[in-house]
């Protein structure tokens, strides 16, 4: 393999290889976009499981970078992937809304693969490169590459919450992770609220002094090191969304789903990965009692929600989707006429083109997350209403509500502010409407993923020097 300069980490490579024709194509995420042109530019490479278990590659060549995938067996996916990552810290580090499960070969593994993600990079970065390193699957892979090659500058990004030191010192591994961190010479969180979180459990569990976001780090050989922990809150190619949005097949499809929907005076829509921190059930909860109120008439008002299959072998998400779709049932089976359904639910997840056209066909968006880092869908709704019209209802508990100011604000544990949000966001009139639309889509223009990217990369630059 070639030496790269650049060299990205994460769990999952930016590529899926489709069953029929064996082609990779560019996974739907954001973080490919954002650095695709960075990597094809310095000649990068990215190191990442290719989404298949037991699928041993060899490096290759995609869109001007190279790929080098990392292989996961059955059971570094059962302990690793589904195990500790997505029962232990997905749970722990969103406030425990589920609860964490905590188990020692779990930790072995993660341990075990962690190392394996750290070889690949080392391998592949060339003298001096830069590594930057992604998400909680990975906390340990910054120390430990940092290890075997010391000339590398490395950065980590943590796309989730980073959670109170209260529940954070549950984990039986909370020092380990700490140091695995602390390898990084900048950590990014996307809240100001995370970064002040880690550091506080840094000075709480190591004592190092911490001021400003600054960290010392003691080495091994008796001097210190400064780490930068800091919030670079993430966005999305806000420009794709509008140039999408503006075409005019998509804005026909956008028709032709309110025709199908009955012509509804009001479009109310929802879309998450089936997930419990994304707070659906509460959505449905205040959704259903509107239309036990009378609040809401089902011959003028429909639920759109979309429900992307996620993480489905692991039991706390089955078991989510049994409670959300027995409850869809209940409300539909109770409020549906003949002619009109009150939940349009869709277990599926659909290509970019049809969000868009989603997201324009909805009067409002509900995004009622009861712990989220980012949630890009409300930046993904904003980029698309390119007509200025639309209304964001924002749970207080995202990271974009540090920034969507204009939306409208929900504590989605409180189901009568909720309902009253819903309704306020259905009868808003539209010159405040298109107000508040105005900033909103000012905003994400202006901080798009190019943005973030170039902020965390200039700061590790300028760290290290
Ligand atoms: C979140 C995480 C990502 C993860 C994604 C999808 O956004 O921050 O790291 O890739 O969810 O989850 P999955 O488990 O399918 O990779």
């Amino acid at each position: 393999t070639t030496a790269a300069d650049l060299v990205v980490v994460s769990n999952r490579l930016p590529v899926d290889r489709s069953p029929e024709d064996e082609q990779w194509r560019p996974s739907p995420g954001g973080l490919v976009a954002a650095l695709e042109p960075v990597l094809q530019s310095t000649g990068g490479a990215w190191v990442g499981w290719p989404g298949q278990p037991d699928l041993a590659l060899d490096p290759f060549s995609f869109d001007g970078m190279e790929l080098v995938p990392v292989e996961l067996s059955a059971e570094d996916l059962e302990l690793f992937y589904e195990g500790f990552s997505n029962d232990t810290i997905w749970p722990l580090y969103h406030d425990v809304i589920s609860p964490p499960a905590y188990h020692r070969d779990w930790w072995e593994a993660y341990v075990r693969v962690n190392e394996r993600y750290a070889h690949a990079a080392a391998s592949v970065a060339a003298e001096n490169a830069t590594v930057w390193v992604h998400d909680y699957q990975l906390q340990l892979v910054p120390r430990m590459l940092r290890e075997l090659r010391p000339d590398v500058i490395i950065g980590y990004f943590h796309h989730i919450p980073f959670p109170a030191y209260g529940i954070y010192s549950q984990l039986p591994w909370r020092t380990q992770v700490l140091e695995g961190l602390l390898g990084a010479d900048v950590i990014g969180f996307q809240r100001v609220a995370d970064a002040g979180n880690f550091a506080r459990a840094v000075r709480r569990r190591l004592g190092f002094e911490t001021k400003a976001g600054s960290i010392r780090v003691p080495t091994a050989d008796g001097s210190v090191r400064t780490a930068i922990a800091k919030a670079y809150p993430i966005s999305i190619d806000a420009s794709v969304y509008d140039e999408l949005a503006r075409r005019p097949d998509v804005q026909q499809r956008a028709r032709e789903i309110r025709e199908s929907l009955g012509d509804p005076d009001v479009v109310l829509f929802g879309v998450d990965r089936l997930d419990y921190t994304k707070g659906i059930g509460h959505r449905l909860k205040a959704y259903g009692e509107l239309l036990a109120d009378g609040r809401l008439d089902v011959e003028r008002v429909t639920l759109v929600q979309v429900a992307s299959p996620s993480r489905e072998r692991v039991a706390a998400y089955m078991q989510l989707r049994d409670e959300i779709e027995l409850t869809v049932g209940r409300i539909n089976g109770d409020y549906d006429t003949v002619g009109h359904t009150a939940i349009r639910y869709l277990h599926h997840s659909y290509p970019r083109e049809e969000m868009v056209a989603l997201y324009l066909a909805a009067d409002v968006m509900l995004v009622t997350a009861l712990r989220d880092g980012m949630n890009l869908v409300a930046k993904e709704y904003v980029a698309s209403r390119v007509d200025g019209d639309g209304v964001l209802v924002l749970s207080e508990f995202t990271g974009a509500a540090d920034e969507l100011t204009q939306a409208v604000r929900v504590n989605p544990h409180d189901i009568e502010g909720l309902k009253d949000a819903i309704t306020a966001a259905i009868e808003m009139p539209v010159a405040e409407r298109r107000r508040r639309m105005r900033a909103l889509r000012r905003r994400v223009r202006d901080h798009d993923v190019e943005r973030w990217s170039r902020a965390f990369l200039t700061d590790l630059d300028e760290v290290t020097r």
